[in-house]
């Protein structure tokens, strides 16, 4: 198996260029299906998830052509199958949008229903009531989601729990839906919005989108379109932290620096400078860090996916940190390595109490997730001596070229296949 053997301690310096947004990414290839012209999706990021949510589309008969690393092209024209087998949605959890994608357009569809996940139970209640409220008929069978509608009609709809991904599967199923659909207490990040430009550059009509109250006139019909898909804040916040952790000055390039406020707010707040310009943020980290506390919430509060980057970064900060994570009740779990670093941090419900130390020790770490994997490799990079971290395909999931990124920023850093390997790393790094 392949892992990332990291040699610590060198401050991260120089440019980073920040891909499309992973999460904009899936739910803008689903709703690419629902029209019969061709689509051009332009800035799609090269991540394991976009990838597998592209194979799940082709196994029902969407035609994609790569036309690039970063830009596809899909027809959905001869579609051959609504049901989406249980293969992908184990793999990515995403590839349930093709739910609301395919009822929208084909009126019915078939789904596996996605399992728990190792960041904790999430429920799908809320997609269900909103495609219920449409008029669709909804009944889970065999580990399958069966929807399936004669017509759908817009109607209005109060989410009970803000939800990215109940947001958007209900504005897909509402553009084609008959007359107005209206969301309340819908999500508003940033890939969201992105969904919605979308979907109106195929000509159906979003209005509020970024907001808690998105309106949505359904259209018949569909077309054409060439989208190019926003900067990933998710990535550039992985790099904002790792410039904190690891002491550095780190530029990130191509990036929307609005959606970086609750991350900026929080680096300055800890002893860094931000400097913001159109479409770059540079940090530097060189006074000490000192605590705070950070609560994670839907946006714009402060993203739960750069919860684990922000508590590693804190574990090197002086005094007492809170982080309360208030989305995903399993989020902590790679607080075990950190402490195996030298970490002192204690976890209590949804709370982790931290208390800074002056340095993280290299260790052989496994990654439990996608955030905490990233996070666990920054914490490996501001450590003193050699770490390795295993299971990267979870990292793989969500950060495009990860450690040759790292790398152009002065990482040492590299994957390994066999302990030969890592013995040849640590000759060639010294
Ligand atoms: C999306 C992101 C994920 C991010 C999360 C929160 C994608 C592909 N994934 O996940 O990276 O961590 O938003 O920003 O975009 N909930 C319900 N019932 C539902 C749906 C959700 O109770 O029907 C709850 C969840 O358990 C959770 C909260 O709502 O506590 C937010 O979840 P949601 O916004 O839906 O997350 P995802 O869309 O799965």
């Amino acid at each position: 198996m392949e892992q990332y053997a990291i040699k610590g301690g060198t401050p991260l310096v120089g440019e980073v260029e920040i891909g499309g947004a992973k999460n904009a990414a899936l739910a803008i290839l689903a709703a690419a299906i629902m029209t019969d012209e061709t689509v051009t999706i332009d800035n799609l990021p090269d991540v394991r998830d976009t990838n597998v949510l592209i194979q799940a589309m082709e196994s029902i008969g969407v035609i994609v052509e790569r036309i690039g690393r970063h830009s596809v092209k899909i027809n959905a024209a001869n579609v051959n199958s609504l049901v989406v087998e249980d293969d992908y949605i184990k793999k990515i959890r995403a590839s349930y949008y093709l739910l609301g994608a395919l009822l929208g357009k084909y009126k019915r569809a078939e789904v596996a229903l996605p399992g728990g996940c190792n960041i904790g139970s999430r429920p799908i209640d809320q997609h269900i009531k909103g495609f219920r409220a449409l008029g669709a008929d909804v009944r889970i069978e065999h580990g399958l989601i069966i929807t399936e509608a004669e017509k759908l009609k817009g109607n209005h709809i109060y989410l009970d729990v803000v939800s990215v991904g109940a947001t958007i599967n209900i504005m897909m199923a509402a553009a084609m839906a008959e007359g107005q659909t209206i969301i309340e207490n819908a999500a508003k990040e940033p890939h969201v919005v992105d969904l919605a430009n979308f979907l109106n550059s195929m000509g159906c009509n979003v209005k509020g989108a970024g907001t808690d109250v998105i309106r949505i006139k359904g259209v018949p019909r569909l077309h054409a379109t060439e989208y190019t898909i926003i900067p990933d804040q998710i990535e550039a916040g992985t790099f904002m932290f790792a410039a904190a952790a690891t002491k550095g000055d780190v530029t990130v390039k191509n990036v929307i620096p609005k959606h970086l406020e609750s991350l900026t707010a929080k680096l300055i707040e800890i002893g860094c400078e931000v400097e913001e310009s159109d479409d770059a943020v540079r940090v530097v980290a060189t006074k000490k860090l000192t605590h705070t506390h950070v609560k994670t919430l839907a946006y714009p509060g402060f993203p739960t996916d750069m919860q684990p980057q922000i508590t590693v970064v804190l574990g090197l900060a002086e005094g007492t940190s809170i982080v309360t994570e208030s989305i995903f009740e399993n989020r902590f779990k790679y607080v075990d390595e950190l402490t195996r670093m030298g970490g002192n941090v204690k976890v209590e419900g949804n709370t982790a109490i931290i208390d800074g130390v002056a340095k993280y020790t290299g260790a052989s770490l496994t990654a439990p997730d996608l955030r905490a994997g990233a996070a666990l490799v920054i914490a490996a990079l501001a450590a003193e001596g050699f770490s390795t971290v295993d299971e990267i395909q979870y990292i793989g999931r969500g950060y495009e070229d990860f450690h040759l990124k790292l790398r152009e920023l002065g990482a040492q850093i590299d994957k390994v296949k066999t302990e030969r390997d890592f013995q040849k790393f640590k000759l060639k790094v010294g």
